[in-house]
């Protein structure tokens, strides 16, 4: 049995934003990061939305802390908004998904992203960060009433956050169309969102703007597949090696994904090479159409400048290896291995460390 359901409703285009006119906001709480209120994005979308009240929280850092969340919440709950826009990448709107979820007020959610990545637009996950550690705060009250898919909004992204957010929004799509829950039409979205990232990413990265709506609807189509199919291990390894190394979550995903592969294949081989034969890699045998899978995104990562190891993202190998009880420990307890197309186990993620680590 197969159930989809998605209540948000998606507007998309360049030029989108111009429909905050139209949703009747009074009161308003804009969430967003400091980067946009610096360049004034923040209140030129504020101003656009005609609301009667407006403030406008702009602290959110990458990785959203607990304590941020709790910040925010307190703003929620003094000014009673009836609606709160998040502006930003994963970050914002992650953060503003908790402020409103905890707030326990009935609030409207309109999520803008900025980035083409985490797809948190249209997911029921906030990644929050607490100790050292991505916690996913998973409800499908926080998932956001309105999602605007603005590509204009996206011209001046630079190279190195088209790399990591597109690498998000390959690994999403490819380990959801792999996950347990998958279904025909997880699958599809999956499949066609990681075709166009793929096709569409080397064209972003050297500056061609006018791929980016491309990209950006297939984030947000390769969350909408991962919200219900879920994800896989290298989420999980991204969430462990994210919160204790502070790496950008999409860079990680790209250092990681060649080697869930390689470990997932034995089981998942087929779906793989079907993943592989839509996006163009071909190969007649699955084992040859996975090997060109690996290949092609270690490929594609040289292209997008994105480091080949923890090593070359500035980690260093000692640390990984003194903390490697606890990075494992964190993979193994994160709900993402719960969709992996094998049963995670401690010497699979310890083999995938090897491998991704580099030499000390
Ligand atoms: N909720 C979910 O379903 C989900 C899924 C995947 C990832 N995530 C989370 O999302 C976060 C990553 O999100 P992200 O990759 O979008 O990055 P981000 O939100 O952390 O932003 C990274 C940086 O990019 C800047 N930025 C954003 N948009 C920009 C633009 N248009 N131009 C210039 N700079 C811009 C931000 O100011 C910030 O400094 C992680 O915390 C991850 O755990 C959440
Ligand atoms: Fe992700």
């Amino acid at each position: 049995m197969e159930r989809f359901s998605c209540r948000t409703q998606i507007i998309s285009g360049p030029g989108a934003v111009q429909e905050l006119k139209n949703l009747g906001i009074k009161s308003l709480l804009l969430v967003s990061d400091p980067f946009f209120a610096k360049n004034g994005m923040a209140d030129r979308l504020a101003k656009l939305t005609g609301a009667e009240k407006t403030e406008i929280f702009h602290k959110v850092m990458p990785d959203p802390s607990v304590e941020l969340a709790a910040e925010g919440t307190a703003i929620v709950k003094a000014l009673q908004p009836d609606t709160i826009v998040a502006l930003g990448g994963g970050s914002a709107m992650d953060c503003a998904k908790a402020m409103a979820y905890f707030s326990g007020d009935s609030v409207r959610l309109v999520a803008i992203p900025t980035t083409s990545g985490s797809g948190s637009e249209v997911t029921d996950f906030a990644i929050l960060t607490h100790g050292g550690v991505k916690h996913p705060l998973v409800d499908s009250k926080i998932l956001p009433d309105v999602a605007i898919l603005d590509s204009e909004l996206l011209q001046g992204l630079p190279p190195s956050l088209v790399a990591d957010a597109g690498f998000d929004v390959l690994a999403h799509a490819l380990e959801a169309f792999v996950a347990t829950g998958a279904g025909a039409i997880t699958d599809a979205l999956a499949k066609d969102a990681f075709s166009a990232a793929y096709g569409a990413l080397p064209a972003s990265f050297a500056g061609n703007t006018a791929v980016r709506q491309k990209i950006h609807t297939a984030a947000t189509m390769a969350g909408l597949a991962f919200n219900q199919a879920g994800l896989g291990l290298s989420h999980a390894m991204a969430h462990a090696l994210g919160g204790k190394f502070h790496l950008p979550h999409g860079r990680l995903n790209a250092i990681l994904l060649p080697a869930v592969i390689e470990c997932n294949a034995h089981s998942a081989g087929a779906k793989y090479a079907k993943l592989a034969r839509s996006a163009g890699l071909g190969g007649s045998a699955d084992t040859i159409a996975v090997r060109n899978l690996k290949n092609a995104l270690i490929r594609l990562r040289r292209e997008l400048k994105l480091p080949q190891t923890l090593q070359e993202a500035g980690v260093d190998p000692r640390e990984v290896w003194h903390s490697s009880k606890d990075i494992v420990g964190a993979v193994l307890a994160d709900p993402c291995c719960q969709t992996n197309p094998i049963k995670v186990e401690d010497f699979m993620v310890r083999r995938i460390l090897e491998e991704v680590t580099g030499r000390v």
